[in-house]
């Protein structure tokens, strides 16, 4: 059996990420980061979703401007809806990644003590970035949701390089 063969058998590694509304920038990290598991032929190994913390959109489609942004760049936002964040996620996901340090500490809240996954920042896996969060665009203009592509970019190679070493 070779390696992808037997990758294939293994459970994925899943990875989910998590903003306040789920419309602007964790629909952008879901998209990218699955865009970038596909063109490195990862996608059979590592399993991705986006979430909120709040339920304002639920079964929302991603923000038009974060779409229009995300399309621009090669990126496809338009299968993904929101939802809001479950005590779930905390059995079904290896890496939840948070975008700002308020989405994390609304996660770590509600974290079970069992947890045994890796809760963090998104930004922190980031190479020779100054960030440490993902800045909400949603009342901004257009260069918002362009920076928070830069971002998300930067950190979704990071971290496939991180899981490629892992796997
Ligand atoms: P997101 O942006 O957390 O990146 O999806 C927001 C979307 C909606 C709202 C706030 C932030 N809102 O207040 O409705």
């Amino acid at each position: 059996m070779n390696k992808q063969s037997q990758l294939e058998k293994q459970a994925k590694v899943a990875v989910l990420f998590v903003c306040l509304g789920n419309i602007c920038r964790s629909p952008t990290a879901h998209g990218v980061f699955e865009t970038m598991l596909t063109k490195a032929q990862f996608n059979y190994a590592i399993e991705v979703d986006s979430c909120g913390t709040g339920d304002w959109h639920i079964d929302h489609a991603p923000d038009s401007r974060s779409a229009a942004a995300a399309k621009a760049r090669g990126y496809d936002l338009s299968h993904l809806r929101a939802r809001q964040v479950c005590a779930e996620d905390f059995r079904r996901f290896d890496y939840i990644l948070a975008m700002d340090k308020q989405n994390l500490a609304d996660l770590r809240s509600m974290c079970p003590a069992d947890f045994n996954g890796v809760l963090d920042l998104f930004l922190n896996y980031a190479q020779n970035l100054s960030e440490t969060e993902v800045p909400d665009p949603y009342y901004g203009g257009d260069s918002g949701f362009n920076h928070v592509i830069d971002l998300v970019e930067n950190a979704s190679a990071a971290l496939l390089g991180h899981l490629r070493e892992q796997l």
